[in-house]
């Protein structure tokens, strides 16, 4: 499904943020990447839709190359895959229905959607969509009125009318209270298992990640030091993906932890 091969990235300026990358994910995989802040997992997240080119190396995705593909190439490789972001990046000023259409944009054709002309079906995928994360009566509520983790299920909305193969997440509940954390992980990982999309999210708790299962792999400066199923994770597994003992900045810990 998602093939990475000695898959290398250097920023300009001499960053290597990736190094030799070997990874292969099957289609209807739910991944969990872990690591330090700067190990790579932006870099790695954003190589799989050519956000970020490969400075060497091959991803293919469903058998489609990624680097140096085309911009045409690009483009219709993005529009199959979902993208969930930290901070949401909604359109705060207009209705929670308007930006799940946005989903739609590379589905339908420009001038329509530059009309404003949806079809019935985009508007009927869009209220599916919120339905599914649960949030279909706040259809035409303005986004900015409603909390982080409603917004949050907005941004996982939108990414569903795309009607991806894969979603990527890069960091979906860093902005996130404990409890609203473990829901929107519950609705990932959900849809991951009702609808098959292979899902990749970057992620800062390995007890949030272990709570929701699936597959682990680990970055540290760039490099894979663990790949394996988050419920082996062990003390030495945290020490080789972080290079330190855990500590309570590791964890989302406890649902009440943080009144
Ligand atoms: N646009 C960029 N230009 C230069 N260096 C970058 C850029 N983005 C990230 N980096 C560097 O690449 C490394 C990996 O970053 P990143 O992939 O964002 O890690 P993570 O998401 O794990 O925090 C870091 O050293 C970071 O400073
Ligand atoms: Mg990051």
């Amino acid at each position: 499904m998602i093939r990475f091969k000695n898959v290398s990235v250097t920023y300009r300026g001499g960053v290597q943020a990736l190094r030799n990358l070997n990874l292969t994910i099957d289609k209807g995989e739910f991944v969990v990447i872990v690591g330090l802040s700067g190990a790579g997992k932006s870099t790695m997240l954003r190589s799989v839709n050519g956000l970020v080119p490969a400075s060497s190396g091959s991803i293919t995705v469903e058998g489609t190359e990624v680097v140096n593909a085309s911009a045409a190439e690009i483009r219709n490789l993005r529009s199959g895959i979902g993208m969930i972001f930290q901070t949401f990046n909604l359109v705060n000023r207009t209705s929670v229905i308007n930006n799940v259409l946005m989903g739609r944009l590379g589905r339908v054709p420009a001038w329509r959607s530059t009309l404003g002309l949806w079809s019935a079906d985009d508007r009927e995928r869009a209220m599916q969509a919120l339905e599914r994360v649960g949030i279909v009566e706040k259809a035409w509520v303005r986004a900015s009125n409603l909390s982080g983790g409603q917004q949050q299920r907005v941004g996982i909305a939108r990414a569903l009318v795309q009607e991806p193969s894969v979603m990527l997440a890069d960091e979906p509940v860093a902005s996130l209270d404990p409890v609203t954390s473990r829901q929107v992980m519950s609705d990932l990982r959900r849809i991951n298992r009702e609808l098959g999309i292979t899902t990749l999210i970057n992620l800062h708790y390995l007890d949030l990640a272990q709570e929701f299962g699936g597959r682990l792999v680990g970055l540290r400066n760039g490099e894979l030091v663990f790949d394996g199923d988050v419920r082996e994770v062990d003390d030495q597994t945290f020490m080789e993906i972080y290079g330190r003992a855990i500590t309570d900045q590791d964890l989302v810990g406890e649902a009440d932890s943080s009144i």
